[in-house]
C-alpha cells in the first residue's frame, strides 16, 4: 500500500500546524507517504481554520478548487479536517459534495479507518470530542521542517469562553499532556539538531499535570525544558493575561534560553468591552502584568493580539484600545476585525452591531499605530547586539542569512560561513518595520 500518496494543506494557527504534523505520523504509520504535490496524492486533507468567518471562506473556496481534481482522478478522496469539520459537521457533506471525511480535531486516530470507509464508497466522518486525547505517544512528522525550530503542543482545549470565540466548541476540553512525553519530545529534538521549541496550546499557563504525589505546572515545565541544554531556545504561545503569574516571569528572568518574548494577547484596552468579552480581566490588570513583564524581565518583547468592532464597540473604547498600544509600546500585534461566529455567547447575546465600515476603519488605525509602533521598537534596537539562531537563506538574497533574535524579531545578516542552527552575534546596523539588519560581531557555538 506505501505507494498511495497523501497531501496536507493548513490553515489558521499554529496549534493547526503542529495537528498536521501528528496526522502526517498517524498516517505514515498506516503505510501512507506524503507528498508536497498536489497532483500525485491519492488523498488530499485539507486542515481548517474557523475563528472568522474568512478564514471558513478561504477553505470553500480551495474546497471548490480541489473539485475539478476529482474530476480528472476519481478515486481521489478529500478530507476536511480540523475545526470547520467539527463546527459544521455533517452539514459539510451536504455543502461539499466532494467531501469524503471530515474529522474532528479530537479524532485523527481513526483516519486510516475512515480512509477505508471513504475507499468502500462510502462518506466518513469522526468529530467526537475527547476529555483526555492529547496524543501524547505519537510522534509528529516534521512538515516543512527547517531542522532548527518545532512546535510541541503541550495542551488541547480551551475552557475560557471568550463570548466571540468558536475555539471551545470546536477544540472541546481543556487537558494537558504528560510532561514526561513532552521533554522527551524536546530532548530527542535537540539531540537530532533542533536548536528551538515552541510549546503550543491554547493558554499555556493553564498547563496542569496531575502526577501521583503531585501536581506540576507550567513554570516547572518551562523549567524543565529549560535545562535540557543551554543551547536550546524555549518559546511558549499563547499566554491568557488573567494567569500570567509572576512565578512564571521569575522563571524566564532565570533562564537566558526561555526567549524574551511574551505574547500576551489584550483585544480590547476598554474594560467595559473586556468584560463583555468575558476577559475576566480589565484595563488595569492587563497593564499591572505589563508592568510585571518589564519589571522582571527586561528587554523581553511583547506582542498581543486586538479584535476591532466587538458588539458594543463605541468610539471611545476603540480610543482605549489605540491608548493602551501607545502606552503597553507592543513590538509586534496580530489585529482582526471582529467577526461574528454561530454558537458563541457574543453571537447569542449581544448584536454585531459595529458598521462594517466603521471596523475597517479602526482596524486601519489600530495598524497604522502598530506599524509606527514596531518600527520605534526596531530603531531602539539599532545599535544594540543580539544573539542570533540561524534560521534560513535570507528571501531576498543569497548572500544574507535570516535568524531570530530571544525577542522573535528577525534578523537579516551577511552568510559568510554561518548555517541554520548556528548562533551568531549580530550588531544592528540599521532597520525597517519588519526586520532588523546587521553584521555579526562574532559566532560561537558552532
Ligand atoms: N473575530 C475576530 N477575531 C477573533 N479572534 C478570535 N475569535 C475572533 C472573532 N470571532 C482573534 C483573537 C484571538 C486570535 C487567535 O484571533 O484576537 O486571540
Ligand atoms: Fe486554531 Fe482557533 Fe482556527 Fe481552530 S479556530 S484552527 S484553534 S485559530
Amino acid at each position: 500500500m506505501s505507494e498511495k500518496k497523501f497531501y496536507i494543506e493548513t490553515y489558521g494557527c499554529q496549534m493547526n500546524f503542529s495537528d498536521s504534523e501528528i496526522i502526517a505520523s498517524v498516517m505514515k504509520e498506516a503505510d501512507f507517504d506524503s507528498t508536497t504535490d498536489v497532483k500525485e496524492a491519492d488523498g488530499i486533507f485539507v486542515n481548517t481554520c474557523s475563528i472568522r468567518e474568512h478564514a471558513e471562506q478561504r477553505v470553500r473556496k480551495r474546497l471548490s478548487e480541489l473539485k475539478s481534481f476529482k474530476k480528472k482522478k476519481p478515486h481521489l478522496l478529500i478530507g476536511v479536517l480540523g475545526c470547520m469539520a467539527e463546527r459544521l459537521k455533517d452539514q459539510l457533506l451536504i455543502d461539499e459534495k466532494s467531501v469524503d471525511i471530515i474529522v474532528g480535531p479530537d479524532a485523527y486516530r481513526d483516519l486510516p479507518k475512515l480512509i477505508n470507509t471513504a475507499n468502500e464508497g462510502q462518506k466518513a466522518i469522526n468529530v467526537i470530542l475527547s476529555a483526555d486525547e492529547t496524543y501524547a505517544d505519537i510522534n509528529p512528522v516534521r512538515l516543512g521542517s527547517n531542522g532548527v525550530s518545532a512546535f510541541i503542543s503541550i495542551m488541547r482545549g480551551c475552557e475560557n469562553f471568550c463570548a466571540y470565540c468558536v475555539v471551545p466548541y470546536t477544540r472541546g476540553k481543556e487537558r494537558s499532556r504528560n510532561p514526561g512525553t513532552i521533554l522527551n519530545e524536546a530532548r530527542e529534538l535537540f539531540e537530532s539538531g533542533f536548536r528551538e521549541i515552541t510549546f503550543l496550546g491554547q493558554n499555556v499557563n493553564s498547563y496542569k499535570w496531575e502526577g501521583e504525589n503531585k501536581d506540576f505546572d507550567f513554570p516547572y515545565l518551562l523549567e524543565k525544558a529549560a535545562l535540557i541544554n543551554p543551547l536550546l531556545r524555549i518559546r511558549f504561545a499563547t499566554s491568557h493575561p488573567k494567569d500570567l503569574s509572576d512565578e512564571l516571569l521569575k522563571i524566564i528572568a532565570a533562564h537566558p534560553n526561555i526567549c524574551r518574548s511574551v505574547h500576551l494577547p489584550v483585544q480590547s484596552g476598554s474594560s467595559k468591552i473586556l468584560k463583555l468579552m468575558n476577559r475576566k480581566y480589565t484595563r488595569e490588570w492587563y497593564m499591572e502584568r505589563i508592568e510585571a513583564i518589564r519589571k522582571y524581565i527586561p528587554g523581553c518583547a511583547i506582542s498581543t493580539d486586538i479584535i476591532c468592532g466587538f458588539s458594543g464597540e463605541t468610539d471611545d473604547d476603540h480610543h482605549d484600545t489605540l491608548s493602551l498600544m501607545e502606552w503597553a509600546k507592543f513590538d509586534y500585534a496580530y489585529m482582526f476585525k471582529y467577526s461574528e461566529r454561530p454558537g458563541t455567547a457574543a453571537a447569542g447575546k449581544y448584536k454585531d452591531d459595529v458598521p462594517e465600515e466603521v471596523k475597517s476603519r479602526r482596524l486601519q488605525e489600530v495598524i497604522e499605530l502598530q506599524q509606527k509602533l514596531s518600527h520605534k521598537s526596531n530603531k531602539r534596537d539599532v545599535g544594540k547586539t543580539f544573539e542570533v539562531l540561524v534560521e534560513n537563506e535570507s528571501r531576498k538574497s543569497k548572500d544574507f542569512l535570516s535568524g531570530r533574535n530571544s525577542q522573535n524579531k528577525v534578523v537579516i545578516f551577511p552568510r559568510k560561513n554561518f548555517k541554520a542552527g548556528d548562533y551568531v552575534n549580530v550588531n544592528v546596523l540599521r532597520c525597517t518595520a519588519a526586520t532588523l539588519i546587521g553584521d555579526d560581531a562574532e559566532s560561537f557555538y558552532m
